[in-house]
């Protein structure tokens, strides 16, 4: 089953974040994962301002978009989305999220993604609020909750977070909006069954499927877990 922007719509999906992948063999390890049954490749995009972090910019992305067989999913975490939306929905972007902290016009801005062709979503740091939805909640496809503070692969998931989503499943069944809830950071096989039930159905992960000897099998087996969760 596809959604309105032809993008698979599994009850839960897997999104490995190559963040944690080899740079310098991007095209072996994202073939490895959709080996293993991604649905999804999340690729973060940092500017040294917003987070702390430089990662990767469009160029990188057109090149993923031509070997890559599964949707992009973009997680802007950059200052002035507005100015880059078009640059990554041209560089193959499927999905395309901006940051709350730093889109004061985000209806305007979630507006210029959707316009696009592209599913568009609004990410909330570990410090803020779901009440900074509350006048946006109808126009999103997704909302992503960061469970750890964005800019690095690797750290620990924060446990609030659980409620967070719990909190940002009901503001959106309140709103009677389908969003999905997008979670990233510290996910792994020990807390996907938590995040589930919490209402989250896309997971990203970067080092649970990255920083293993086989991310083909990293992959499988997560996909296993989840299906044994989303199936209770
Ligand atoms: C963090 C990024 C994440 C990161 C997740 O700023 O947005 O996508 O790659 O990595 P793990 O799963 O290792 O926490
Ligand atoms: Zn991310």
């Amino acid at each position: 089953m596809t959604d309105r922007y032809g993008i698979p719509t599994g009850a839960v999906q897997i999104a490995p974040s190559i963040l944690s992948a080899s740079f310098a063999e991007l095209g072996r390890d994202i073939a490895a994962v959709e080996r293993g049954g991604a649905d999804l490749i999340h690729i973060d995009v940092m500017d040294g301002h917003f987070v702390p972090n430089i990662t990767i910019g469009q160029p990188v992305v057109r090149a993923i978009k031509r070997i890559a067989t599964c949707p992009l999913d973009v997680h802007l975490m950059i200052e002035e989305p507005d100015r880059y939306v078009d640059d990554f929905v041209n560089a193959g972007a499927n999905m395309l999220s901006v940051h709350v902290e730093v889109a004061p016009h985000l209806n305007r801005t979630i507006a210029l993604i959707k316009s696009r062709g592209v599913k568009a979503g609004a990410v909330l740091n570990p410090s803020t609020p779901v009440s900074a939805l509350e006048e946006i909640i109808l126009e999103l496809d997704f909302v992503l909750v960061m469970s750890v503070n964005p800019g690095f692969g690797g750290q620990v998931f924060i446990p609030e977070s659980l409620n967070k989503v719990r909190r940002v499943r009901e503001a959106l069944t309140r709103a009677g909006s389908s969003a999905q809830i997008e979670i990233d950071g510290g996910i792994d096989a020990a807390n996907v069954a938590d995040v589930v039930g919490a209402g989250a159905s896309i997971l990203v992960a970067g080092n649970a499927i990255f920083a293993t000897p086989d991310p083909e099998a990293a992959t499988r087996a997560l996909r296993a877990t989840v299906d044994l969760v989303a199936r209770v």
